[in-house]
């Protein structure tokens, strides 16, 4: 009787709080009931014990009511291979290579969302297949500062172009009965004191800037599980702000679903507890039951210290995403497969539409290698693998292909291909600090004497220079934006020596390309390709593929015009750092200052050209609730296939507060043949016009007149049209 009078006030306490009928995360009322029996079940022993991690990446079920043990794994370009239970080694499994993906900047250089949606597919697949609940991923946090380790798994500075990207992600991944994992929850823009640094911004830098791809991940995408980042933010630690987890996330995003810490990121019982944090992961403390939210939390309750009603709702949170991806409720479960054709072919899709083509003059891309006898192919990342480095993110591949392996696979039989490595590879990673970069500025003449030579006795020379995971990577920053190891004079030298070079960028963050973009005609930019990388970069240098990324951060053309350097504040001081350029992130910066950076956000060429006309809305004026409808015409006017990004910015020239010059408000990604026309419908909600107004703490649509800007980058627009908004 008693239980039952329990169950049910539990039951209510979830309808007050809107789990039941909750829009973002439906949950059905029956459904509820169940969780409500099964938490009527359980000692606050047994409720506990699903609060805590019993090893690296498992937490403990209960075997009398049925709930089996939960299973988490990186994330979040592949399943990561399977780590021993008590420490970081790798467990040896020969099952578990997988698919590796081009990480998150890649992705985002899509812009199609198409392709995130494929890649959650087959995440959630191979997930599945090695019998994960969890994949920790996606990683969404604003590429704020180019040097930040981890911008390569990150997508973007563009709140916009980060939601699109996650929600397509999210929504695939989650269809295969696997929980995703947002992360990281809040202001992870840096690596540099990540677990102790404070960070501060004003209200509106956080509702336009930090907060969108969350908000969408969340209310959108309907993200079972969010990952509490390291650093603090505003004074508390993100594990257990009150802000960031019970306001904003639980109440104001209406998640109902499960708030984890990142590894080793709770630091209290009560705060975290009464915050909203329900599972804490990855404590440096051997015995799990001395954890926070282990021991500590059931005496926390037995002295009412905690309710046991908040403890009620962490387990419902828990046994919530269970039932949503199957574990519980008895309903057939995604079985997975790995490492299928399709699965390659996906990643492949998302290299070859990842790459952007920086620069190419005379046209020398692409090369017609039915023409060329020889070839020079320069560079350490010819060569090099990236799937298995990163840290958290890194993979264990099936295989990779490298460029020079694709290279020589491809047309090896008929072109001369003269390898020489150009320069070497000097620092050595080491976790927890940047000193593993030391070495980077070292020039080897020896070895660029001999690229020179293979260049000079090559018909084409292709540098496959930029970076590698000693520098993007988790725990560290990067200390520089420059090429590493002497790149910058191996590149100008090898272009004296011959014109006809091709510099492939391989990096997952901005680095320095002033002093080579007036050395040499074509540059493009790979990123780090996942296990299909060589094959892309072959296909789109032989133009088999047209390039048709675009930027998805600002290139710089030094450091000291990023925002944030600008402003001397990267990476902080006395572990606070104050975003002092507030929203004007990215090209929002750089495009209000009128900066002119070294490539605009957005940017990227093709083999074929495109013209777009017509450019008009469907009203010249706009109520606050209606949504505006942009045409334009787009034609292939060149001779091959390709797709082009048309993007559409807004501005509120009239605005009563400072607003960027341009902010991204929506794009299309549109692939056509020679010679085809498409007219294109973009929807824009007049409310996503709005801004911050921190007077009045809400979203403000003002009354008066926008601009709506198309164009290829941010930087490169075809047409504007003006519109009114009234006032209501
Ligand atoms: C990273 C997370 C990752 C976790 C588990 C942490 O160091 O910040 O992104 O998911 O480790 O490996």
């Amino acid at each position: 009787m008693k239980k039952t009078v329990h169950q049910f006030l539990l039951f209510l306490l979830l309808v007050i709080t809107g789990v039941v009928n909750a829009q973002n995360f439906t949950s059905d009322s029956r459904q509820e009931e169940k969780i409500c029996t099964l938490i009527g079940k359980m000692t606050l022993q047994e409720k506990v014990s699903l609060l805590h991690a019993n090893s690296k990446f498992y937490v403990s079920g209960i075997g009398r009511l049925g709930i089996p043990e939960w299973a988490l794994s990186d994330g979040p370009h592949g399943v990561r291979a399977e780590i021993n239970r008590h420490d970081w080694g790798y467990a040896g499994w020969t099952n578990d290579s997988a698919t590796c993906f081009p990480p998150g900047t890649a992705l985002a250089a899509t812009w199609n969302p198409q392709l995130a949606y494929a890649q959650g597919l087959v995440l959630g697949e191979e997930a599945r297949c090695r019998k994960k609940d969890v994949l920790l991923g996606p990683g969404i946090n604003i590429i704020r500062s180019p040097l930040c380790g981890r911008n390569f798994e990150y997508m973007s500075e563009d709140p916009f172009l980060i939601s699109k990207m996650a929600v397509a992600y999210i929504k695939a991944l989650q269809s295969k009965d696997v929980a995703v994992s947002v992360k990281h929850w809040l202001a992870n823009n840096q690596e540099e004191h990540r677990d102790s640094i404070d960070v501060y911004m004003s209200e509106r830098a956080l509702r336009e800037i930090y907060l969108p791809g969350f908000k969408a991940s969340v209310m959108e995408g309907g993200a079972y599980t969010v990952m509490a980042a390291y650093n603090r933010f505003r004074g508390g630690w993100c594990s257990e702000n009150d802000y960031l987890d019970r306001q904003i996330l639980r109440k104001e995003f209406g998640f109902k679903g499960v708030l984890m810490t990142d590894w080793s990121a709770a630091h209290s019982t009560e705060t975290a507890a009464l915050a909203g944090l329900d599972l804490e992961m990855g404590t440096d403390i051997k015995d799990y039951n001395e954890w926070y939210f282990a021991d500590p939390l059931i005496r926390a309750v037995e002295k009412g210290r905690v309710p046991v009603a908040v403890v009620d709702e962490k387990v419902a949170n828990v046994l919530r995403v269970m039932f949503k991806t199957k574990m519980l409720g008895g309903q057939a479960r995604e079985k997975g497969k790995m490492n299928t054709p399709e699965h390659q072919q996906a990643a492949y899709n998302s290299a070859a539409e990842a790459a952007v083509l920086l620069q190419n003059n005379g046209n020398l891309l692409p090369l017609h290698f039915d023409k060329i006898r020889s070839i020079a192919v320069i560079g350490d990342n010819a060569t090099r693998k990236h799937c298995s480095g990163g840290l958290s993110s890194e993979i264990k591949a099936l295989y990779e292909i490298t460029p020079l392996q694709a290279l020589q696979q491809k047309f090896g039989a008929a072109v001369k291909i003269n390898y020489v490595q150009g320069y070497e590879k000097q620092s050595i990673f080491k976790e927890g600090n940047n000193s593993g970069q030391s070495g980077a500025d070292k020039v080897d003449w020896k070895l660029i004497d001999e690229a020179v030579a293979a260049a000079r006795a090559s018909d084409v020379a292709v540098i496959f220079g930029g970076l590698n995971h000693d520098f993007d990577t988790e725990s560290a920053d990067k200390k520089s934006m420059d090429l590493p190891y002497g790149q910058e004079i191996l590149i100008q030298e090898v272009a004296r020596a011959n014109p006809r070079t091709v510099v492939v960028i391989i990096a997952g963050s901005p680095v320095k390309l002033s002093g080579i973009v007036y050395r040499v005609p074509s540059i493009l930019w790979s990123w780090y390709g996942g296990m299909e990388a060589g094959n892309a970069v072959a296909d789109l240098l032989s133009g088999k593929v047209d390039p048709s990324g675009k930027l998805p951060f600002t290139l710089p053309v030094a450091l000291s015009q990023s925002p944030a350097h600008a402003l001397g504040n990267f990476p902080g001081r006395d572990l606070k750092v104050n975003y002092e350029e507030d929203i004007l992130v990215g090209y929002r910066w750089f495009d209000t200052r009128k900066i002119q950076p070294q490539f605009p956000f957005g940017y990227g060429l093709s083999y074929t050209r495109f013209s777009v006309s017509g450019v008009s809305t469907d009203r010249s004026g706009y109520g606050k609730n209606d949504t505006i409808r942009v045409r334009f015409t787009i034609k292939n006017t060149g001779s091959v296939y390709g797709a082009e990004v048309v993007q559409l910015y807004a501005s509120e020239p009239g605005s009563s507060v400072l607003r960027p010059e341009k902010e991204l408000k929506a794009f299309e990604k549109v692939f056509l043949k020679p010679g085809e026309t498409r007219t294109i419908e973009m929807r824009v909600k007049v409310s996503d016009l709005a801004f911050y107004d921190e007077s009045g703490k809400a979203w403000n649509t003002e009354a008066g007149e926008y601009i709506l800007r198309l164009g290829n980058s941010s930087r490169d627009i075809f047409q504007e049209v003006k519109i009114s908004v009234g006032s209501h």
